[in-house]
């Protein structure tokens, strides 16, 4: 796990991208989203590099949509690597990439504020089960519940490729008091062995990582947070 907060000089964080990137960063308007995107994408150059032994410049990343053929989607790494699988999460003052050599891997980092209607059934967030728990909670806990089951999920979703396509409803899993893990995979999908762990991103934030292994994760940490 690689952490760390937006970079300051995004113009010259933007010279390390490669043109497709460089597209999306101009498409992108508000200076945070640069700058979450930016440091995502040089954060998992070096962090890959740096699993992989080898140079920054070694490492190109593909982001080409298996639906649409367009520039997003889960990216991957160039040359057939399967050794090694990486995934970003960005919000707020936060940018984490993290590496897996022991299967596909999916983190998100969201930041705790408020949920409108996004735990109503129209939603389809959350299941029906979870948003009762959600329900019992105290008023004053219910965010930050939320986005614990929100980060969950996500975590598996992206470990998956399938992103936001699924929807999150339909994966459901454990309790915010509970060991994450998935309670149960959506309607026709297959049940898969996954490692979750709930990482600590901070005051107001909460954090999840997913691994599609049956080993044991064991997790390290690399902080560029000041
Ligand atoms: C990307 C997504 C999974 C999460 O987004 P989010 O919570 O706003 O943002 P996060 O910061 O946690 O994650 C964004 C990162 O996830 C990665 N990502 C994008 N799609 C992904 C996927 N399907 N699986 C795994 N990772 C994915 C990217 O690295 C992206 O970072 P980037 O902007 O640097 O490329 C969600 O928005 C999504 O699935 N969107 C795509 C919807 C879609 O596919 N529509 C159809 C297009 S034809």
């Amino acid at each position: 796990m690689w952490w760390s907060g937006p970079i300051g000089d995004v113009g010259a964080a933007r010279e390390l991208l490669d043109e497709a990137e460089r597209t999306r960063y101009d498409g992108l308007r508000s200076p945070h989203d640069r700058a979450r995107f930016v440091t995502g994408r040089v954060l998992a150059r070096r962090a890959l590099a740096a699993e992989l032994r080898t140079d920054r410049a070694a490492i190109t990343l593909i982001t080409r949509c298996p639906i649409c053929g367009g520039p997003h989607g889960k990216p991957i790494l160039a040359g057939g690597r399967t050794a090694i699988d990486f995934s970003i999460s960005h919000a707020g003052e936060r940018v984490i990439v993290a590496t897996s050599h022991a299967g596909a891997i999916g983190v998100d980092v969201e930041r705790i504020g408020p949920i409108g209607d996004l735990a109503t059934p129209e939603a389809g967030v959350l299941a029906d089960d979870e948003r009762s728990v959600l329900r019992a909670l105290p008023a004053a806990r219910r965010e930050a519940a939320f986005m614990r089951y929100w980060t969950r999920k996500e975590a598996v979703l992206k470990a998956t490729g399938d992103g936001l396509l699924t929807p999150m409803a339909a994966l459901r899993v454990t309790a915010p008091g509970a060991e994450p893990a998935v309670a149960g995979w959506p309607a026709g999908q297959p049940a898969r062995e996954v490692r979750m762990l709930d990482l600590d991103a901070g005051r107001g934030y909460r954090a999840c990582l997913a691994v599609l292994t049956a080993l044991p994760l064991e997790l390290t940490e690399r902080s560029l947070l000041q």
